[in-house]
């Protein structure tokens, strides 16, 4: 079983799926995980094994366009009839439905939904700063705020992005702050152009927020970073809520070590990030395990505490939220009445070429600060890449 599932909130997550396989059917799960936030050294290690015609038995991949490579390329199984036997089509949202198929037929069991635009906050730095932030907070004042921050001496927002998905992901969520959901849809839509001034706005939040962040944040992983916040060793760390579930993991408690807000300009938006599985269309080492272990991921005792442990929300909306804390039972919520749309950081919202790119272009803005190549390579990659 292969996943990216290594800090201490992954594992236990990650656990709670192999005891309940290896209850059921008294096997027993090899875990393969590859370490590295966001799962860019396990997509390389998954790629080798998968040309090698060496597939695991199950791996871990996003809905949407990173699923949708997957079945082009044809190396997942059309697992339409297990979605039929456990009827998980009327109780799966069919926005998430719609990442997962192609052509009516699907293709991965979705086990959650992380928010990737949620700012984890130190009360205790933004209180004896005097900084309030909430739902009305705007994309300029977070930004002036962070600048008082940063004089006060002060780390205004964290970084750990030793692994570039949580600085693509910080400016993602800068963007989406600056031009809405719409317009971040547009972006991939080709209605939208890189560079518009909106985008160039955040772009330059960007260069600022890095230029005020924690200087070791190359080095530094992101549950290091969300750790800080915990430690009120800064204001804020922008990551998605799997860093909720690391800071319970770690002892913090929600409310008085840690708050948190979305991103400034972001309220309405869920920034969607999903954990799905797939099972190989050829060379299956043990196929039988595989269908066990497909079905018992939306079995609704194992959506609990899988989610519970993980940060997430259910991905099956009839799984009783009363004993989920306060941040998850908004999470939910939210997930349910806001829009939607899908992350780029995470290979999700645009094909991996395109993702790829923005990855590239973010590790040379972090290098050389110049908003203007970045958008002028970003502008290309949309003409080129987007079709
Ligand atoms: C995954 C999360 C994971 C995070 C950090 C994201 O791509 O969706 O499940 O916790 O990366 O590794």
């Amino acid at each position: 079983m292969f996943s990216w599932w290594t800090s201490g909130s992954e594992s236990e997550a990650l656990q709670v799926l192999i005891d309940k396989y290896d209850t059921e059917t008294g096997g027993e799960v090899s875990n393969a995980a590859v370490s590295g936030g966001g799962g860019a050294n396990a997509r390389q290690a998954l790629a080798t094994r998968l040309q090698g015609g060496d597939p695991p038995d199950s791996w871990q991949l996003h809905p949407d366009q990173d699923l949708f490579a997957a079945v082009a390329d044809g190396s997942v199984a059309d697992i339409t009839s297990t979605f039929e036997d456990n009827g998980w089509v009327d109780v799966i949202p069919q926005d998430v439905l719609d990442m997962l198929a192609v052509d009516g037929k699907y293709y991965a069991v979705p086990v959650n939904a992380h928010r990737g635009n949620v700012l984890w906050t130190s009360p205790s730095v933004l209180e004896e700063n005097g900084i309030t932030w909430d739902d009305s907070t705007t994309p300029d004042q977070f930004m002036a705020d962070a600048k008082t921050l940063s004089d006060a001496g002060v780390t205004p927002v964290c970084l750990g992005d030793k692994d570039v998905f949580a600085a693509s992901q910080l400016l993602e969520t800068l963007i989406m702050g600056r031009v809405g959901g719409d317009g971040w849809n547009s972006l991939f839509s080709g209605d939208l152009s890189f560079d518009d001034a909106d985008v160039k706005s955040a772009v330059e939040d960007y260069v600022d927020l890095v230029d005020m962040a924690n200087e070791d944040h190359s080095a530094l992983t992101w549950d290091q970073a969300a750790v800080m916040v915990g430690e009120g060793d800064c204001a804020a760390n922008l990551m998605g809520d799997w860093a909720y579930g690391e800071l319970l993991n770690k002892g913090f408690v929600e409310n008085e070590d840690f708050g948190y807000v979305t991103m400034p300009g972001t309220s309405e938006v869920f920034d969607y990030v999903g954990d799905a599985f797939v099972k190989p269309a050829e060379n299956a080492p043990n196929a039988e395990g595989e269908d066990a272990w497909l079905s018992l991921l939306l079995d609704p005792t194992v959506q609990a505490d899988f989610n519970l442990k993980k940060g997430s929300t259910p991905i099956r909306t009839d799984v009783p939220l009363d004993d989920f804390p306060p941040y998850q039972k908004g999470a939910a919520n939210d997930f349910r009445s806001k829009q939607i749309v899908s992350s780029l950081a995470h290979f999700q919202v645009a094909p991996a070429e395109f993702a790829q790119a923005y990855a590239d272009a973010v590790t040379a803005l972090n290098g050389d600060g110049n908003v203007d190549s970045f958008l002028e390579s970003m502008t290309a990659a949309q003409s080129s890449l987007l079709g």
